[in-house]
């Protein structure tokens, strides 16, 4: 590590000077209290929000030794509330915040952009959550949501939220075979989606690929009959109908209507095709619902919303999160670790297909009053300084963006960053995978010009907000490291016979005790959850990542130990693609592992053994890409495929990635190779190898 990169960078007092958590010497009087007295400490925080019922059991119980009994994890049992209550009702009604901007929505045309008040915002959710209960959605009912970044997935999700329903909400950039999974395995009763959208040149006809999913799940036996649209592309057909007269003309389409039927205009009308009695649109079920809907008083403990995350079996895993315990920890971490302040106006650039996006999009902000800009587009269009362009017309004091983003953009150097003011930002925040030192010191020095923190969050699905951490006021920097943990956050870190390392150590990160937001279990699979992450070291939550903590306890992320990789801030799991490759009739064994990327952090270097009759030709190999984009979607897309006459495997079969995983690097200290069945074939895969200079 260079020597900048293993500079220290301390809080000045005039970057932050009324800030939340001031020092670092108050940062851990708040910790030790939040990790001592867990029950006075978020008890506190919990009288901010409404109850309905106010807790009176015990405030946390919990167990986390599988070798003692079942898992479980409770806080608050017994208290009634409603989350949606909460981030919109209580802000309208009790702070008086119904005419302040919730949500800046900017368009994948920079022209397109719309606005929505916290009043505004409550009044659509009451009217979708009314038309979900006329649908016959009732309480614990699953609805799947599968759309685009606009304000229509916000409503939507609230809106189940408002009534007890669970919202399972698939990225937009998964397939038609994920999504159709998702939702058999959610058992949902609905989809939300809309027509089509651009990101950026590309025109995703979403309408077309829900559809193939819901082919699917009625080949399956599914019984899903349910699904409404959002005309999102087609919205100013709609405006020019007067259907819609608060949509904005989206300028795309503008030329369109207005323009001749050119065959780009035919591109922006995508065919949407519809089934009618399953199929309704959006605009015509909320026309004339009512905007008053009483919230479905739930438990602290009662489901709020499933979210799918990549399982090292391939199978993804159903996250479920609950009521009471997720809104005080999306909530406190977003106040603390943006150092939210009530002028602010905050960027997450997540989708909200995602977990960053439910928590630091939705959630979190909501449940404190702040104003959001939420982007539908990509950081390259229409130029690469589209992010720094919307920073200065909203104005955005806090920016969170994922290391990928960073390093995409640093690729195209200074300019286009410096063209644009960004006097506005204040705090910037990392999330998703780790950050090497020199995007760090990049967006430390040319996007925050050194007077904005970086806050370099870890965290996971699973955890459901932030877990280590530096607080913007309060922590001084390292480049590349997560600093220390949250507030209720216990880390440790483990050798491989399960005892805890103190001082400088390097093992497995794992958490001693729950916090509020933490996972409850795997939807329809509690045994999963307690095998998945408690059974390898009994008493601890496992994250699966390796961590190193150093001589002045910060903790350092060095990646996962299992076979899962992280492309872009994106998990996937290798055996998810190897099952995919091997469902192509050319293909008769796979093995797939990670390879370094210069943007992505991973990508995926796949070996494959061809059936007898077939042939490795740059057709196949094109087929066999397509294959594993059709089956999970865009992001799992192999970055290198190579033949492989065979595969090196130990005498009892198992295929083994390490050697792989050198071989994908060119790496020939392949350590320890007598176990193998064949070592004759470590050379031909040598010889095979894919050019992987980038
Ligand atoms: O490996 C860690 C990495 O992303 C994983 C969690 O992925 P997911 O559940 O998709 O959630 C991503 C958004 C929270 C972790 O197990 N990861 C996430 N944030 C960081 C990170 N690795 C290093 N540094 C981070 N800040």
């Amino acid at each position: 590590m260079g020597q900048e990169q293993a500079r220290i960078f301390h809080p000045r007092p005039e970057w932050l000077p009324a800030a939340h958590v001031p020092s670092l010497s108050q940062y851990e009087r708040l910790y030790q209290r939040s990790v001592e007295d867990p029950h006075a400490f978020w008890g506190d925080i919990a009288k901010e929000f409404y109850w309905k019922t106010p807790y009176t059991g015990p405030f946390l119980n919990y167990n986390f030794d599988v070798t003692k009994g079942k898992v479980f994890i409770e806080w608050m049992k017994g208290a009634t509330t409603n989350i949606c209550y909460n981030v919109l009702d209580r802000n309208v009604n009790e702070k008086k915040l119904g005419d302040k901007i919730a949500f800046y929505w900017e368009g994948n045309e920079p022209e397109d952009s719309m606005k929505i008040t916290y009043k505004e915002l409550l009044h659509k959710v009451c009217q979708f959550a009314n038309v979900l209960r006329s649908q016959g959605v009732k309480k614990e009912d699953r609805v799947s949501i599968y759309m685009p970044m606009i304000l229509e997935l916000v409503v939507a999700m609230l809106a189940c939220a408002r009534i007890g329903a669970l919202h399972t909400i698939v990225f937009a950039g998964f397939s038609a075979d994920s999504l159709c999974e998702r939702i058999i395995d959610g058992g949902c009763c609905l989809l939300v989606t809309a027509d089509a959208f651009y990101r950026g040149d590309k025109l995703i006809n979403l309408k077309q690929i829900a559809d193939e999913a819901l082919q699917k799940c009625k080949d399956r036996g599914c019984p899903l009959k349910k699904c409404i649209v959002v005309k999102h592309l087609g919205r100013e057909e709609l405006a020019v109908a007067g259907t819609c007269s608060k949509s904005p003309p989206l300028k795309r389409l503008c030329h369109d209507v207005q323009g001749k039927q050119t065959e780009s205009s035919q591109r922006f009308h995508p065919k949407i095709p519809w089934t009618p009695g399953r199929d309704m649109w959006w605009h015509e079920v909320m026309s004339g619902a009512s905007t008053d809907c009483e919230p479905e008083w739930c438990d602290s403990e009662d489901k709020l919303f499933i979210l799918y995350t990549s399982g090292s079996t391939g199978k993804p895993k159903g996250v479920l999160h609950t009521v009471g315990g997720y809104m005080l920890f999306a909530a406190t971490s977003f106040k603390y670790v943006f150092d939210y302040q009530p002028e602010d106006v905050y960027w997450c650039t997540a989708d909200i297909g995602w977990i960053t996006g439910h928590s630091y999009v939705t959630y979190g902000p909501l449940a404190n009053g702040a104003t959001s800009v939420i982007f539908e587009g990509v950081p390259t269009y229409p130029d690469v300084g589209r992010m720094w362009s919307i920073v200065d017309k909203y104005k955005v004091t806090k920016f969170y963006t994922a290391p990928t983003a960073i390093r995409l953009l640093m690729k195209h150097g200074e300019e286009p960053v410096r063209k644009h003011s960004r006097k506005s930002l204040k705090v910037l925040g990392s999330v998703g995978e780790p950050i090497n030192p020199e995007a760090w010191l990049w967006y430390y020095r040319v996007v925050g010009e050194e007077r904005c923190p970086i806050v370099d969050t870890f965290w996971q699905t699973e955890t459901g907000g932030h877990m280590l951490t530096p607080l913007p006021g309060a922590t001084p920097l390292k480049p590349g490291s997560a600093a220390f943990p949250f507030f209720g956050v216990v880390p440790a870190i483990l050798n491989e016979s399960g005892e805890e390392l103190e001082g400088e150590a390097e093992g497995y990160l794992v958490f001693k005790q729950p916090w509020p937001g933490m996972m409850r279990t795997l939807y329809g699979n509690h045994p999963h959850f307690e095998a998945t992450y408690f059974k390898k070291f009994p008493g601890y939550y496992v994250t699966g990542d390796g961590c190193k903590r150093d001589k002045d306890g910060y903790y350092w992320i060095t990646g996962r130990i299992d076979d899962m990789l992280n492309i872009s801030g994106h998990l996937l799991s290798t055996s998810e693609v190897e099952s995919a490759l091997l469902e192509h009739p050319a293909v008769s064994e796979s093995a797939v592992v990670s390879h370094p990327h210069s943007l992505k952090g991973e990508c995926l270097y796949c070996f494959v053994s061809l059936r007898v009759g077939y042939e490795f030709t740059k057709s196949l190999e094109d087929e066999l890409r397509k294959q594993v984009r059709d089956k999970i979607g865009p992001i799992a897309t192999p970055d290198y495929i190579q033949y492989a006459p065979g595969l090196p495997k130990t005498r009892s079969g198992k295929i083994t990635r390490r050697i792989l995983r050198k071989i994908a690097r060119d790496d020939h200290d392949l350590g320890d190779t007598s176990t193998l069945a064949d070592p004759s074939i470590i050379d031909q895969l040598f010889s095979n190898r894919c050019n992987t200079k980038q």
